[in-house]
Formats: C-alpha cells, structure tokens, sequence
C-alpha cells in the first residue's frame, strides 16, 4: 500500500513556506510516496476541493516565491471554529469532521506547517490520534526549542534594509525616524533589525520603555552634534506602567489580539518635548512577504525533509528544530509551552547596549 502524507500551512504567512512544501513533496516523492496539500489550513479539510494532490509538477518553481500555494488561514482552529448561524457567528468544534476526514483520505501522517497557534491545534489533533510531525514557521521567532523559525531570517532583512533608507532621511532631515515593527510579543526583529541597522534607540516588549529617558538619550546625541535619531520599536513595545497598543481584541474578527499603533503613540509621546520633526513608518506586512533569503530557503528546504524522516521513522509529535548547524527535532509540546522571548539581561541585549544603543531603560 502506498504511504500518503498531508501538509498544510497555518497562521500567519511568511517566506520560505513554499521551500518548505517543496522540501517535503521531494523527500516524499523520493521515498515513492504520495502527498496530499491541504488548502487554507485545518479550514482545508472541511471543504473536499481544498485537498489536492501535490506532486513534482505542482511543486516546480515556488522556492523563491513568497507566500504559500497551499493558502493559510489563522481563523480555521477545529475546537474554535466559527459558523454563521442565524447571522451570528458561533464558534464550534468541528474536529470530529477534519478527523475523520483526514481517515476518508487516508493519510498516514499530516505535516503541520505552523507558529505557536497552529502547533498547538497540533497537539490537540494529536491526542485524538492524528499523527503529526511540526514544522517551526513564524517572522516572530518565538518559538522555543529551535534556534530560529523560518521566515524570521527574510523578515530581518526587510526591516534592517527599512533602516538603511530611514538613516538617510533622518540624517539629511535632522529629524527623528520611528521605524514599528512586528513580533508581536517578541523583540527579535526590532533587536536584531535595530543592531544590524545601526539604530540608536530599541524598544522591546520584553523591557518596558522609559518615555523620560528614551527622550533624554535623543537629546543628549543632539547636543553631541548628531542631529537625527533613528528608532526601532517592536509593536508589542510599550511604557513601564502602561499598556501595550491593541489595533482589535481578540474574540472579534480576530481570534487573537491584533498588535499595532505604538510608533504613533511613541511619536506623541516624544513629540511634546522634543523640537525635532517626528516621522513614523509602519513596516507592516511587508516584512511577511517576497522572496525568502539564502538562509530561509536552505532550513526551509531541510526542514520539509526532515518532516519526511520523522514520518518515516515514525517519530510523531515532534517539531523539526535548527540546533547549531544540525537540524533535529523535538516534542511539539516543549516547543509551544511558552514563547521564545528576549531574556532583558541575556548577551544580545548587553552588546546592543555596549554598542551604545538605547533600550529604553
Ligand atoms: O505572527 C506573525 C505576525 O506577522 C505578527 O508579527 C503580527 O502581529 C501578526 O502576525 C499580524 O497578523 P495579521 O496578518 O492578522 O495582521
């Protein structure tokens, strides 16, 4: 009997997706096996014309492009599924219906391409006897147990390269240039994007801003003759004793919360006092597209054949992780038990500030 493997891709979008489903299709073809892609996420096995078989030819041509060919949702969570009823929305548990979908399509084992939240839904699928091997997606970088997710690499690049251009103008304008990012509760992009580009002042959610200080260390350059000043701050960044800027709650539209606006709340925050012009860019989406860099396109690449080991050694419940330069893997539920956030006195936060760089403290 032929083996028949399904993958989907979950959450949010970001490059390397595509080399990752590559990866996966060509370890499995390899091994005479077929695979079965699942559109839009766990939302796929609800609908029969969002399962469709990939093989080479489906495949060919996607390792640098952007985005997933299999679509991705972060609304279609089976024990929290939402249905119009009487024009209402009602979430429902509809894993029974993706379980006993996944039997009428025979699939020996289902490769999850996901972040924390669609890992999670993993986990529960598992225990109702899915057997599931994870792949570790998300520009975040706030999985634990892996040394980097895929995506975060690409997404860096995007916002150190927004840095570049904002130097100029900030320094030709003398002006104060803000530069939000995403990561939601994680400052990896905003720290690392901050450290590669040169910037000046980083603000993390992982160390609560001081509005007083943030203020004085753009005055203090100033009076050392540096006119501008370049700011990265995180969107999940917010003052010590205030609250963090949430573009939409949770349970609405959105099942998680929605981060955003803090670049513009830190410009008023600034704008008060400081006689600089104020600028703000919000990076956006932006930092979740095109095309995945060298290095995404290699773990992503080895990742999806890892997958294909795992299910062929039977190792399920595992998430395939980057340790150093060996890619392994480890329980999905050691990965998803909390998230990956910047230690405030680890080495990275102690050279940026050994660079000179202020972290708002
Ligand atoms: O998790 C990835 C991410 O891009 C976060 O950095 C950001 O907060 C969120 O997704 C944005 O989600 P959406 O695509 O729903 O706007």
């Amino acid at each position: 009997m032929t083996t028949r493997i399904g993958i989907l891709t979950g959450g949010g979008d970001c490059p390397g997706l595509n080399a990752v489903i590559r990866g996966v299709v060509k370890a499995a073809v390899g091994r005479g096996w077929e695979v079965i892609g699942i559109e839009d996420g766990f939302d796929g096995f609800l609908h029969h014309h969002k399962c469709r078989p990939l093989g080479l030819e489906e495949v060919r041509g996607i390792l640098p492009r952007g985005g997933t060919i299999l679509g991705t949702s972060n609304r279609g969570n089976p024990f929290s599924f939402p249905i119009m009823r009487e024009g209402k929305v009602e979430l429902v548990d509809v894993s029974e219906e993706v379980r006993s979908r996944i039997d009428q399509l025979g699939l020996t084992a289902l490769v999850v391409v996901g972040g924390d939240g669609s890992l999670k839904i993993a986990q529960e699928m598992m225990r109702r006897g899915v057997p599931i091997v994870g792949v570790p997606k998300t520009i975040d970088n706030d999985l634990l147990e892996t040394d980097v997710t895929f995506g975060y690499n690409t997404a860096l690049e995007t916002a150190t390269d927004a840095l570049d251009k904002l130097h100029s103008t900030a320094e030709s304008h003398h002006r104060v240039m803000v530069l939000e990012v995403m990561g939601r509760y994680a400052g990896w992009i905003a720290l690392e994007s901050g450290i590669a580009g040169g910037a000046d002042v980083i603000l993390i959610p992982e160390i609560p801003y001081d509005i007083d200080k943030v203020r004085e260390s753009i005055i203090a350059r100033c009076k050392r003759g540096r006119r501008f000043s370049v700011v990265v701050v995180a969107e999940g960044a917010y003052p010590s004793g205030g609250n963090r800027v949430v573009l939409e709650a949770a349970g609405g539209k959105s099942v998680v919360e929605r981060l955003g606006g803090v670049g513009e709340a830190l410009s008023r925050e600034l704008g008060g006092v400081l006689e600089m012009d104020i600028r703000v860019t919000v990076l956006g989406h932006l930092q979740r597209g095109g095309s995945p860099s060298t290095f995404d396109r290699c773990i992503g690449s080895r990742f999806g054949v890892k997958a294909v080991e795992l299910i062929e050694s039977q190792s399920f419940g595992q998430m395939v992780c980057l340790k150093g330069r060996h890619i392994t893997s480890v329980p999905i539920e050691d990965a998803v038990r909390s998230l990956n956030l910047i230690d405030p006195s680890g080495e990275m936060v102690r050279h940026a500030e050994a660079l000179g760089i202020m972290l708002g403290r």
